[in-house]
């Protein structure tokens, strides 16, 4: 019997490799990833976890913030993403108002990440508010990563994009929620936007692993949103980002090129093109000459009838 490369049993990366990789010391990482190419590349790169984040409403739907993103969007991405992955874990986020209402949302909402979006988890914004739904979630069997510090889908009521546990009790609400979500079930939690000393805090006093995006390097994990990794985002990049490359200067470069080359005429070239076979074309002029019309024929121009 062949190893079925998506199960467990093959070398996918599980719950249990992420937390045993807590265990050892050894740093998880992750990227997000909106569509079949990307994720492709990662997974063959050896990425240990993929997140299909709502933050594609930002830098794939061009939406202000990731308010607007619905579930159908997601599982739209999340089937797109799961096609090109056999070995990274997945973790799809659970969008805006598809699991605040209700309980019964978050379970149905986190279900379909799952079934439709080929998912192994989900991740859901928010402490202790959450807890009746992530317990809810996690009986069904579905493991769930929390999100605490600068959680996007609360922008309004953080102020904007603001750096959040900074003072002492901002800090240990951000402790304590972490330890509320850890109790609650949740196999890893993400922590973005906040001080570095505080996540490294609650790194050491939590026992699943803490992947941060802008939390500093004692996190057991990094995240970051592929597009700012590649500057494919136009609009801006957070200041705790590294970008590895500028694809968007990249693209725009490929794109007037070929723009040029066919306002010159330079593509297609002979090897982008069909030729006909000679004695076909031979046969065909001869039968366009026979109904009285002229045939030219240049190599660097278009065939002309006259
Ligand atoms: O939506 C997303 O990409 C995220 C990451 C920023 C953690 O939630």
């Amino acid at each position: 019997m062949s190893t079925n490369p998506k199960s467990p049993a093959g070398n996918k990366v599980s719950v249990q490799t992420l937390q045993s990789k807590k265990l050892h010391g050894e740093p998880i990482t992750f990227l997000t990833a909106y569509d079949y190419p990307t994720a492709v590349a990662l997974d063959r790169s050896g990425i240990d976890g993929i997140l299909v984040g709502d933050s594609l409403g930002m830098v794939v739907l061009g939406y202000e913030n990731t308010l607007p993103v619905t579930m159908q969007e997601m599982l739209h991405h999340c089937r797109a993403v799961s096609r090109g992955v056999s070995r990274a874990h997945l973790v799809g986020d659970l969008p805006f108002m598809s699991y605040q209402a209700s309980v019964a949302d978050a379970l149905r909402n986190a279900g379909s990440l799952l079934q439709k979006g080929g998912m192994d988890a989900v991740k859901l914004e928010g402490g202790r508010e959450r807890v009746a739904a992530i317990k809810a979630i996690i009986s069904a069997g579905i493991p769930v990563m929390g999100h605490l510090g600068l959680t996007p889908q609360s922008v309004h009521q953080l102020g904007g994009w603001k750096v959040q546990g900074k003072s002492a009790q901002a800090a240990r609400m951000l402790i304590e929620d972490s330890l509320i979500l850890e109790d609650a079930g949740c196999y890893a939690i993400v922590l973005e936007s906040i001080p570095a000393e505080v996540a490294h805090l609650i790194s050491n006093r939590l026992a699943i692993p803490i992947i941060g995006i802008g939390a500093g390097v004692g996190c057991d994990g990094q995240v970051l949103v592929a597009h700012d990794v590649l500057g494919l985002f136009d609009r801006f990049t957070p200041s705790f980002v590294k970008k590895y490359a500028d694809l968007f200067s990249e693209m725009q470069r490929a794109f007037k090129e070929y723009i040029s080359d066919v306002k010159e005429r330079r593509f297609p070239a002979a090897e982008h093109s069909h030729a006909m076979d000679p004695q076909a074309l031979r046969d065909l002029i001869r039968e366009i000459e026979m109904q009285g019309c002229d045939y030219e024929h240049d190599d660097n121009q278009p065939p002309r009838l006259h």
